[in-house]
């Protein structure tokens, strides 16, 4: 009888909560898959892949590029969002159609409705890249969700408090996961611990992560 419900119950979408506010939904991006690889390649290709500099003068280790109306940008004057690729001159790449959809059901299923993000930060983790410990404060809303999409190559995400000095938890994304967080974690210090070596399927020797915001 349980063996024959099991069979036709509808796969459950799974919901971890990982704050008040922050939630992890496993595999959430793998029915977008192949659209959001076919987007990510048609961005690439006229804003390539970058190393931004941060004001400190460091070299990021993470590779940088954005689509859509609203692109984060790091230089020595600072963090910002601009409506230019300062590489091309030209306005960032328009932002795919399948990035529309798999952002508003991911904010959707983590409880944020009507999600319309101006800005997609794509990033690129190649081994042995990292992001440090971070919060996430140059855009308008500090409410408003972040939903943030790992392709490729597993990588430990860390998460911790409003305060830097707060403790952190690590949990491991891979590929389709979704992490989203807003509300009263929206300014939660988060980073990403050093990729490893590895060979994905799809990706190849690389993380990939998408990052929606509604930034302005
Ligand atoms: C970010 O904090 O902007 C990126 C997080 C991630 O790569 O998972
Ligand atoms: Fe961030």
């Amino acid at each position: 009888m349980n063996d024959l419900f099991d069979s036709i119950a509808p796969p459950e979408q799974p919901r971890e909560t990982i704050a008040d506010g922050a939630y992890l939904l496993r595999g959430a991006a793998l029915a977008f898959e192949r659209d959001v690889l076919t987007g990510l390649d048609a961005v690439t290709a006229r804003s390539p892949f970058r190393h931004m500099v941060t004001p400190g003068g460091f070299v990021m280790s993470v590779a940088m590029t954005n689509c859509g109306g609203a692109g984060w940008i790091t230089d020595r004057s600072g963090h910002r969002y601009d409506a230019v690729d300062p590489e091309s001159g030209q306005r960032w790449p328009p932002m795919p159609e399948s990035f529309r959809g798999l952002a508003a059901a991911a904010a959707g299923a983590a409880g944020y409705l009507a999600f319309s993000p101006d800005a997609r930060l794509i990033n690129r983790y190649e081994p042995g890249a990292r992001l440090s410990l971070h919060q996430d404060k140059n855009e308008r809303d500090f409410e408003r969700p972040i939903v943030s999409v790992s392709l490729g190559l597993p990588a430990t995400f860390q998460f911790g408090g409003l305060r830097r000095k707060d403790p952190v938890r690590k949990y491991a994304l891979r590929h389709g996961d979704v992490a989203v967080w807003g509300g009263p974690a929206r300014l939660c210090y988060h980073g990403v611990a050093e990729l490893k070596e590895g060979m994905h399927p799809a990706l190849g020797g690389m993380r990939i992560n998408l990052t929606f915001r509604e930034a302005l």
